[in-house]
């Protein structure tokens, strides 16, 4: 099969098609045959090697996380999936693998296909909108009605999680740059902040909830703009966050929480009925074809794409 593969660390250049052989199935995994994956910052830290220590893996690597298929065999232990089934998930981004024709997944990792979605569609989903619903609904506990800030709401994570905090109800506000105005209306934001005009952390308005996903307003500046026991969720995870904030927390009246995504089917699978009733839209912005996927790389880091890259693979 076609796969991308990393054979070392540096630019968009490391990436190469490669044939291997299918992955072996065991009894409590799916085979997918990928029609789409999709490409997530992530996937750019892992090949130039800065997430070296989180991995544990060196190239030869093949990347991804995101995947739209169809499974073509099921392990001997499988009873929730059958051959056939048209399925989308993610891997473990940080050990990847979906930037490939085939790969091999446990069950939890997998959730039937929106009916209403195509594969591409599908395969810009879940990473993106795992990482938003962890954030929003079991980290942040919003509620109907909570007035939620959301700082990069144009990009993958953001353009979700503006759909998935006014899926649940909530009021959205979002940071965004002047040309990117008419794209966060188009997804529902209630109240825009131009961070090209203004400092968001200086305005008099409070929020129940503050997700950032650009990792840019630390808590530090954004627990002014917190209402007394509420909660900032950060996408940017470091090592000092991990460790300190979870003993600060215990002493602070406002929380600030970092998220890191993993597959989860039954969030996937929450997801999914919000895309189905038609209140999460998938948002391309380009697909490329697997062999452009530098081209996709390149696109993706320069950090101005609104909504998702596609990646086409048959
Ligand atoms: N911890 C986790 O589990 C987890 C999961 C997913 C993603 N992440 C991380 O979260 C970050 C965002 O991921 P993503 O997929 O959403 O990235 P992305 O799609 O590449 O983000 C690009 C978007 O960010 C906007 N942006 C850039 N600078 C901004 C700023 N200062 N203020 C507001 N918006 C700004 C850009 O709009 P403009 O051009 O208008 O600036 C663009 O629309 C990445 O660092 C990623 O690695 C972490």
């Amino acid at each position: 099969m076609k796969v991308v593969i990393t054979e070392k660390y540096g630019g968009a250049e490391v990436l190469k098609l490669k044939e291997i052989p299918k992955p072996q199935i065991s009894n409590d995994e799916v085979l997918v045959k990928v029609v789409a994956s999709s490409v997530n910052p992530y996937e750019i830290r892992i090949r130039r090697g800065e997430m070296k220590i989180m991995t544990g893996k060196k190239p030869p690597q093949v990347l991804g996380s995101d995947f739209a298929g169809v499974v073509e065999e099921i392990g001997s232990g499988v009873n929730n999936f059958k051959k056939g089934d048209e399925v989308f998930g993610m891997l473990d981004g940080l050990k990847g693998g979906s930037y490939a024709e085939y790969l091999k997944v446990k069950t939890g990792a997998i959730s039937l296909k929106p009916t209403n979605l195509n594969f591409e569609e599908a395969a810009s989903i879940p990473l993106v909108a795992l990482t938003s619903y962890r954030s929003i609904f079991h980290i942040g506990k919003v509620r109907k009605g909570d007035n939620v800030l959301i700082n990069g709401c144009t990009g993958g994570v953001g353009s979700s999680a503006v759909q998935i905090a006014k899926a649940l109800g909530c009021t959205v506000a979002g940071v965004c740059s002047t040309k990117n105005i008419e794209f966060a209306k188009s997804l529902g934001v209630d109240n825009i902040i131009d961070y090209k005009k203004e400092d968001v952390t200086k305005l008099s308005v409070k929020y129940d909830l503050i997700f950032d996903t650009i990792g840019n307003i630390p808590f530090s500046k954004s627990k002014a703009i917190l209402k007394p026991g509420k909660i900032y969720v950060t996408t940017n995870v470091t090592p000092a966050a991990m460790m300190i904030d979870p003993v600060l927390n215990i002493f602070r009246n406002k929380k600030a929480k970092i998220v890191m995504v993993s597959p989860n089917a039954d969030d996937l699978n929450e997801i999914k009925k919000h895309i189905e009733a038609g209140k999460v839209k998938p948002q391309i912005n380009t697909t490329f074809l697997l062999d452009q996927i530098q081209e996709a790389h390149y696109l993706s880091e320069t950090g101005r794409v609104t909504g998702k890259i596609v990646l086409k693979i048959q």
